[in-house]
């Protein structure tokens, strides 16, 4: 199946793995040059380590090529739409990419934007619905498979078996509500971990999460890795919507440029690689 990636930041270029290490012709497409080229090295990496688990790097990238042509989506069978977390910018690619192909399936990756909303944006909107991928997306086996008030229960269905097919775990998620399921609980544990930074820090929380609550990341840790300006999106969005997630230290560390694991700088430090966390 030829599958479209629309955006190859962490998720995108991770999803384009997913697909090609299950088989399929893959084609990562992004407005940059150098956001395409910063993909597929991180691709090139994840298929680095997965090497010694059976996997062939050569066969899976030459399955995997790049465009900034957002025509090149004709034909496509699939497409996954994976641009940054913004109802606007989110929108507009839709709009566009759902006029070039009208026979594909359309999945969003997002984390906290209404299926029903988006799909106002598409030419097709019963071939539309949520495939929202976890950080990494090659590892974690999770998939929400999130049906709008307009997917049509064939697309669901046959979204449900397209992820069964990659290895993952398909969550059907039937109601569109914030946050589907996982972010549902998952802001819940961060919003209650940023109220303890008054009195702890961030490694202390994060010693208790994996030590006492058996979390492969600490909460700040997973706040990193997933990205603080995704993060910081999502709880404003919550807010906007009504929902008591928050983490009022985030906004600052956005503007000051602390993303997170992505620029190095978040919670920890992240230049040395994957933090250490002691007692
Ligand atoms: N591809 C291939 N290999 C990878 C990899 C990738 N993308 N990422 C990590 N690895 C490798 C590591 O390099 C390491 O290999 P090594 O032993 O040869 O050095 C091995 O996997 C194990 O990794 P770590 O040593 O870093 O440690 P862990 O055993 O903790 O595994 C993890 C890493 C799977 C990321 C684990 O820490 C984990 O499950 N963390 C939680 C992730 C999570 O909860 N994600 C969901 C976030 S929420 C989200 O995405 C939703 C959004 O809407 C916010």
């Amino acid at each position: 199946m030829k599958i479209f990636i629309l955006g190859s930041g962490v998720m995108g270029s991770g999803i384009g793995q997913v697909f090609a290490m299950a088989g399929h012709e893959v084609t990562l497409y992004d407005v940059r040059e150098d956001a395409l080229k910063k993909g597929m090295e991180s691709i090139g990496w994840s298929l680095g380590k997965l090497a010694s688990k059976g996997v062939n790097p050569d066969e899976v990238m030459k399955r995997i090529s790049t465009t900034t042509n957002l025509q090149e989506a004709k034909g496509s069978s699939t497409i996954i739409e994976a641009v940054y977390e913004d109802l606007k910018v989110k929108g507009d690619a839709l709009r566009a990419v759902s006029a070039l192909e009208k026979d594909a399936v359309i999945g969003s990756n997002t984390s906290s934007l209404p299926i029903t909303e988006l799909s106002r944006y598409v030419v097709i909107p019963e071939r539309f619905l949520g495939t929202h991928f976890f950080n990494p997306p090659v590892l974690m086996k999770l998939v929400e498979v999130i049906k709008g008030d307009l997917t049509s229960e064939e697309t669901f269905n046959h979204t449900v078996s397209l992820m069964n097919s990659l290895g993952k775990y398909p969550l059907p998620v039937r109601k569109d509500v914030f946050g589907f399921v996982v972010n549902r609980i998952l802001f819940r544990l961060f919003t209650s971990a940023c109220s303890l930074l008054e009195r702890y820090s961030p490694q202390e929380v994060d010693y208790v999460a994996m030590r006492e609550l058996g979390m492969p990341m600490g909460l700040f840790m997973l706040l990193d890795y997933t990205g603080l300006d995704v993060n910081y999106y999502i709880t404003k969005e919550a807010e906007r919507r009504g929902f008591p997630f928050r983490c009022s230290v985030l906004e600052a560390m956005v503007k000051a440029g602390k993303l997170g694991r992505k620029s190095n700088l978040g919670f920890y430090d992240w230049s040395k690689g994957r933090p250490e966390i002691t007692a």
